[in-house]
């Protein structure tokens, strides 16, 4: 073979090698998402994604032109763009979309995606067993939703339970169109009666009620040990002595186990996670003066839900 083909055949080994490579270590939503953009001629997109997800320069231009595609193409994360930590965000992984686009589409079938909605579903599932074993000793019972957004986990509860009528809970949210929405939801599933919606900062709350249960679900997942301590210490006061406070946080192996879509959220919105695990968990309840009573998770593994209660001296 004389030197010129035998460049260009070397030449044609490294290319198929890197386009071989390219989809290495992402997901088959994400080469799925990588595809779509392809057939509708937005490579630009895709080759801007793969380069920035794996550090590899990339130019100002093909960023703005990336981040535009992608709110223009994405309701959910156009939402949480204009404000992380939205509701809204969460509403439409647990609720799906009539026809996602390919973007959507690729949030509602990643694994954090996934997880986010069976998250919900556990919650139902636990939550149900907790409110049993509480009315079988107490009778009456005060769920506190904190950072409600809706409150869609507990509405479902409340709609599925027979005995609801002992039930009453209160969510509590400083968003008061998440808070309009929950009524809707409540009122639309027969529980409207059983539950109060209060506009308000959590941490500001005031009442004289204690609560058998407090929720605090999708709230500490972008807060550090020491500021979850301080969040968990300040709401125990609402709590009765032998009252379970239920705190979920992000885990570890999402950060491991599906590093595309927090690059994406990461990127586009600036939307953070500190990803902890079940020692980190039981470290903020224990700091935050409560008695650890264990963690249980949603089928993936990428939500914890820690138990707690307060910590009395005997
Ligand atoms: C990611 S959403 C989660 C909603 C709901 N707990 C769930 O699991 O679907 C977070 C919600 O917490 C609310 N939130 C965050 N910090 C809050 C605070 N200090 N007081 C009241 N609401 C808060 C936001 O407005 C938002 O509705």
């Amino acid at each position: 073979m004389n030197s010129l083909l035998q460049n260009l055949f070397q030449k044609f080994i490294k290319q198929k090698k890197f386009e071989e490579n390219k989809y290495q270590g992402f997901s088959d939503a994400a080469i799925c998402l990588f595809n779509a953009l392809e057939k509708k001629g937005e490579a630009k997109v895709k080759d801007f994604l793969i380069k920035d997800f794996k550090g590899l320069p990339v130019s100002k231009e093909d960023e703005e032109y990336a981040f535009n595609y992608f709110i223009n193409n994405s309701v959910i994360l156009s939402a949480t763009v204009a404000n992380y930590g939205t509701s809204v965000t969460t509403e439409f992984l647990y609720d799906g979309l009539a026809s996602p686009s390919l973007i959507d589409n690729y949030f509602l079938q990643c694994e954090a995606g996934r997880a986010l909605k069976s998250r919900l579903i556990t919650i139902k599932e636990q939550l149900n067993k907790i409110i049993n074993e509480y009315s079988r000793k107490n009778g009456k019972i005060l769920i506190g939703n904190f950072g409600s957004g809706p409150g869609r986990d507990v509405i479902n509860v409340l709609s599925s339970c027979h005995n609801n009528g002992n039930i009453k809970a209160i969510h509590i949210d400083k968003d008061v169109n998440s808070l309009k929405r929950g009524k809707r939801m409540a009122m639309n599933m027969g529980v409207g009666q059983h539950i109060e919606f209060v506009k308000e900062s959590f941490l500001k709350y005031e009442t004289e009620k204690k609560f058998d249960i407090i929720l605090l679900i999708g709230i500490i997942c972008p807060l550090n040990i020491e500021n979850s301590v301080v969040v968990l210490q300040k709401i125990k006061k609402f709590l009765k002595e032998d009252g379970v406070i239920i705190a979920s946080t992000a885990t570890k192996k999402m950060g491991a186990e599906d590093p595309f879509t927090y690059y994406l959220m990461k990127w586009a919105a600036d939307w953070e996670m500190f990803f902890k695990d079940e020692a980190d968990l039981k470290k903020i309840y224990e700091n935050a003066g409560y008695q650890w009573k264990g963690q249980f998770t949603e089928p993936l593994g990428f939500h914890m839900m820690g138990m707690g209660k307060p910590f009395v001296n005997e």
